[in-house]
């Protein structure tokens, strides 16, 4: 379990192949992502599979986004866009619910609970053998992208996450010290 937490890594699409997560595993994982500590339990994540010519939609969206709102972009780079979600076999769309007005629970609550969801989706992938890269992007914060995806006003995308079969081996960032991030408190 331990070593499950510490192994994971980001592994990008450009280094996924087929298969991506079975129809059992995504099960699994989404069942791990709602295992994420979750204050007032407002369940504040939402995730949208995409897979198979779901991609090419999502491609789609992508190249429209980029073009209606950097339009100095290159059509080579729109081309790029379009068949970016093709490189790996599944893709969740990671979004925030967040209920900016609720009485007890802050936002910032809802957003450190969602993207702990997100991240036991992550850990789940790796356990069960899977690639994952969580990533955003200019396409996470596209007016295009959102409209297409059909996202309500005020809900953030925190995530496009892309999931495969790791291709080729990818190492791991160096971690940082843990000293350079814990101490005791009161200090001594
Ligand atoms: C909210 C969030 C958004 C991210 N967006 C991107 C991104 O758009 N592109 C990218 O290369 N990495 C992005 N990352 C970083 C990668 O997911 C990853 O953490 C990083 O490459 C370090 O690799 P590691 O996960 O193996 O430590 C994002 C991470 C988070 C938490």
């Amino acid at each position: 379990m331990i070593e499950n937490i510490i192994s994971r890594t980001t592994v990008p699409p450009l280094k996924m192949t087929a298969p991506g997560p079975s129809p059992a595993d995504l099960r699994r994982m989404l069942e791990a992502a709602a295992a994420a500590p979750d204050h007032g339990r407002l369940v504040p994540w939402r995730y949208l599979v995409v897979s198979g010519t779901g991609r090419e939609a999502l491609g789609d969206l992508f190249a429209s986004g980029i073009a209606a709102e950097k339009p100095d972009t290159s059509p080579a780079e729109i081309e790029k866009q379009r068949t970016a979600p093709m490189r790996a076999p599944l893709i969740i769309i990671a979004i925030g619910r967040i209920d900016t007005d609720h009485p007890k629970i802050p936002a910032i609550e809802q957003i450190a609970a969602a993207s702990a969801s997100i991240q036991n989706l992550l850990l789940a992938a790796h356990s069960l053998g899977y690639a994952a890269k969580w990533a955003t992007g200019a396409h996470a914060y596209s007016e295009t992208v959102r409209r297409g995806l059909g996202i309500a006003a005020g809900d953030p995308i925190l995530g496009i996450l892309y999931f495969g079969s790791p291709a080729q081996p990818h190492d791991p960032p160096a971690r940082p010290d843990v000293e350079s991030f814990s101490g005791v408190w009161p200090p001594t």
